[in-house]
C-alpha cells in the first residue's frame, strides 16, 4: 500500500481505537510524520503518563512501551514490532543487578530509563538524558550505581560530588563514534558547532562543543546561532531538525549512527498493529508496582 494511503488507514483506526501514537526521535521520517507526539525518552514518559488516549501506540523499543505501559496502566500500549529491543538495556539483568548492590550496600541505584521493568524494580530511581545530573544530584546517598550505561556514568561524574558507581554496558550505536569522527567533520564543516548524545565515550563527549539527550539538541537548534551543526546521534534526529530548521545544516557526525531497532517499526505494521489490537504490551504486576515506583519518583523530581 502506498505510504499515503497508509497514513489515512492510520488516521481512520487511530480515531476508532482512541488512539495516540507516540513516536522517539530516532525513528524513520514516516513514522515521526503520522505520529502524534515525536519526543526524546523523558517527553514520552510524561506524555504517556498524562494521555486520555485509551490506547498509546509507542513507536520506539520495548524499554520505552513497557514504561508507558506501568505509567498508564488503565491504557492498552502497542509496540507495532516486538522486535524493537535495546542492546544496551540488556547489558543488565535483575539478577546480576541484585549481587552488585550486595557489593555496595550504601549506595543508590540510579537506572537510566534504557532498562527492563524488572531492573527498574531492583532500582531506586530512573534517569534519562533529559534529567541525569539534576537526579543524581536529588538523591539522599554520596554513592550511587549507575546503571547500565557507562559512557553516561561517566558523563554524570564529571557534573556531580556523588560518587558514581558504573555498570559495564554501553550503546552499541554510539559507542561506535570515535574521536577521529569529530576531527574528520570539523575539517569538514569549519563553521559547524558538534554536539553528541552524552552515550557517547568520554573522549568524544570531551571533542564535541555539547553533550546533550535528544530532547537538547533539539532545543539547542532552536536557541543557537550556528547555522550548521554536526549531529552525534542516532540519523533519526536529522530528519527533525531538518523539518523544523530548513535553512539550517545538519551533518551526521559518522556514517555508523544507526540503531536497527529503531528502524524496526514501519507504517505497514503500526496499521497492523492498530487494527488487530496486536502486539500489547504488559508488565506482571509485582515487577510493574515496583518498577512504576522508581520511575514516579524521576517524574516527581521538579525540573528546576
Ligand atoms: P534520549 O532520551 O536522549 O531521547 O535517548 C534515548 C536513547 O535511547 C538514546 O540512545
Amino acid at each position: 500500500m502506498p505510504s499515503e494511503a497508509l497514513q489515512d488507514k492510520i488516521a481512520r483506526l487511530k480515531q476508532k481505537r482512541k488512539a495516540v501514537i507516540l513516536a522517539h526521535n530516532y525513528q524513520l521520517d514516516e513514522i515521526q510524520d503520522c505520529a502524534d507526539y515525536t519526543g526524546d525518552s523523558f517527553e514520552l514518559s510524561q506524555i504517556a503518563a498524562r494521555s486520555d488516549a485509551e490506547v498509546i501506540v509507542f513507536c520506539g523499543v520495548h524499554f520505552m512501551a513497557e514504561s508507558a505501559a506501568m505509567l498508564a496502566p488503565e491504557k492498552t500500549v502497542l509496540l507495532p514490532e516486538l522486535a524493537a529491543g535495546c542492546p544496551l538495556a540488556d547489558m543488565v539483568s535483575p539478577e546480576a543487578l541484585r549481587e552488585f548492590k550486595q557489593k555496595h550496600p550504601d549506595a543508590a541505584v540510579a537506572a537510566y530509563i534504557n532498562s527492563s521493568a524488572a531492573v527498574k524494580a531492583e532500582s531506586d530511581i530512573c534517569v534519562t538524558s533529559a534529567n541525569v545530573v539534576r537526579v543524581i544530584n536529588s538523591l539522599k546517598q554520596d554513592r550511587v550505581i549507575f546503571i547500565p550505561d557507562r559512557n553516561l556514568a561517566h558523563f554524570v561524574s564529571q557534573r556531580t560530588e556523588k560518587e558514581i558507581i558504573p555498570w559495564n554496558g554501553y550503546c552499541i550505536t554510539h559507542h561506535r563514534v570515535y574521536p577521529d569522527d569529530i576531527k574528520r567533520a570539523r575539517r569538514a564543516h569549519p563553521q559547524a558547532a558538534v554536539i553528541v548524545h552524552p552515550e557517547c565515550r568520554p573522549e568524544v563527549v570531551e571533542l564535541a562543543d555539547e553533550a546533550l539527550g535528544t530532547g537538547g539538541m533539539i532545543r539547542y537548534a532552536r536557541e543557537t546561532e550556528h547555522d550548521e551543526i554536526i549531529i552525534g546521534t542516532e540519523m533519526g534526529m536529522i530528519y527533525r531538525l531538518r523539518k523544523e530548521h530548513p535553512a539550517k545544516k545538519f551533518y551526521l557526525l559518522s556514517a555508523g549512527l544507526i540503531c536497527p531497532n529503531m528502524k524496526y517499526t514501519t507504517l505497514e505494521k503500526v496499521a497492523w498493529s492498530l487494527e488487530n489490537m496486536a502486539n500489547k504490551i504488559t508488565v506482571v504486576p509485582e515487577i510493574a508496582e515496583k518498577a512504576a515506583r522508581t520511575l514516579q519518583r524521576m517524574l516527581d523530581i521538579p525540573s528546576n
